[in-house]
């Protein structure tokens, strides 16, 4: 990783964009897109779909891009022209995105030459959704929209606006700068944990009692995860320590598997002192019973006394002994508070911060349906030695995503010194 960050073109130069196009009267203003991309040096291609033919000619795409349009599954010339677009391809846009495109990318359909490359790609992509205010608002539409998040698809826009039908409303696609910014961003971002090693903690640490119950909690490990996929999907090698999780890990991420706090500690400790970066977004118990009995305690002997002990505290050991991380390394936790406010969130995530020796705490919200375990959204304020970031209620890709733009901050900084 260089020590400063490279110019917004500078990342653009050389790079594989494909920009897919489909049937919506945006289609005209991503005219303006493919032309500032090819501009920056990037190699752009064009998909369009057969309907996307009526609002602007091919001819114009291929003009401003260098390069041939592609529009058919067959007889191209290429032996499966869907493969060879889509690999090696550095960034796809779909601008604009129809509702039926969303919904056939949602689900996963390969009928077409547009969606059979959505299907194979494997790098970064970014969709801006055009349509009626009512298309939008649907929630078939919605759910198409929220799997796409989930999957770590940045979604751009859309707007309110003036609407081809002539009234105004939600559903306009993204002006044309804004969609090249979150591209460039993107490419950049593809990049920025290039070398890093991410040690990430997910899931909940399970206490036994006796050999079927244990002290346990509600974490998913979707957080953890997502975090997994952001730093990898940047470049970052990773490995995750987990506890038990009912989410799925993200696929090519190596995965250690712990079920308590001991387990966790040990794992963690063997594996920080060689990582840039450790995330502890795990729910580790911070209390266990002091002995597990090896047979089932019966019910018929009564209600059993069990005497609690704290568990190790992972995150505070590594934050108060620097010997047992990377040099020049950032340690992230994270907070569980039930509080949806903000301000109070920061100030706990900066109390915590200095408290655990921390450089960078997340505090989330877990007081509620739609923020922290289990939920596929998050409300999270970050503290860091640069000050907090009020991140809102957003994804857990898209959480992750911030929070890794200001671990990428802090690896740059370090290394600069
Ligand atoms: O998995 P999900 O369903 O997606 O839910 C995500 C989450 C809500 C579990 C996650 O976002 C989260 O908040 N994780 C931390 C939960 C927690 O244990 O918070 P805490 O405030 O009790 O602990 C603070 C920090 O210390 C955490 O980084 C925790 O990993 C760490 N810790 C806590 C106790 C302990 N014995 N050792 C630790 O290292």
């Amino acid at each position: 990783m260089g020590a400063g960050a490279p110019s917004p073109d500078a990342v653009a130069q050389g790079k594989k964009i494909l920009v897919c196009v489909t049937g919506g009267i945006a289609a005209f203003k991503v005219v303006a897109v493919v032309r500032s991309l090819a501009e920056t040096g990037a190699d752009v291609r064009v998909v369009m779909t057969p309907s996307a033919h009526h609002f602007v000619g091919a001819q114009t795409f291929a003009a401003l891009s260098g390069n041939p349009v592609a529009t058919e599954m067959f007889g191209s010339g290429a032996a499966v022209p869907h493969v060879e677009l889509a690999r090696g391809a550095d960034l796809v846009i779909v601008a604009p995105a129809t509702a039926n495109a969303v919904a056939k990318m949602a689900l996963g359909f390969a009928d077409d030459l547009f969606s059979a490359v959505l299907l194979t790609v494997r790098s970064p992509v970014l969709v801006a959704p055009a349509m009626h205010t009512e298309m939008w608002e649907h929630p078939a539409t919605q759910r198409n929209v929220a799997a796409l998040e989930e999957r770590g698809i940045t979604l751009i826009g859309p707007s309110e606006g003036a609407l081809s039908s002539g009234d105004s409303g939600a559903g306009r696609m993204s002006e044309p700068e804004e969609i090249v910014r979150a591209g460039l961003r993107a490419l950049g971002r593809a990049e920025d944990l290039a070398g890093v090693r991410a040690l990430v903690t997910a899931g909940g640490t399970q206490e036994p009692i006796d050999p079927v119950r244990f002290v346990g909690n509600r974490s998913s490990g979707r957080m953890g995860f997502a975090i997994a996929q952001e730093a990898a999907a940047r470049g970052a090698r990773v490995t995750v320590v987990a506890g038990a999780t009912s989410a799925e890990p993200p696929p090519g991420i190596e995965v250690v598997r712990v079920a308590t706090a001991d387990e966790m500690r040990a794992a963690v400790l063997e594996r920080a002192p060689e990582c840039d970066v450790t995330v502890k977004a795990a729910a580790v118990a911070d209390f266990k019973p002091r002995e597990a009995v090896d047979r089932k305690l019966k019910k018929a002997s009564g209600p059993p006394e069990i005497t609690l002990v704290p568990t190790p505290d992972i995150l505070a050991e590594l934050g108060s002994s620097p010997g047992l991380r990377k040099a020049r390394g950032i340690l992230v936790g994270f907070a569980a508070e039930t509080e949806p406010d903000p301000g109070v969130l920061g100030r706990l995530a900066e109390g915590k911060r200095r408290s655990k020796g921390a450089d960078v705490i997340v505090a989330n919200d877990v007081g509620s349906s739609d923020s922290g375990f289990g939920a596929a959204t998050n409300r999270a304020v970050i503290a860091s030695p640069d000050g907090l970031t009020d991140v809102g209620l957003v994804t857990k890709i898209a959480l992750a995503s911030a929070l890794m733009d200001v671990v990428a901050g802090l690896l740059r900084t370090r290394r600069s010194l």
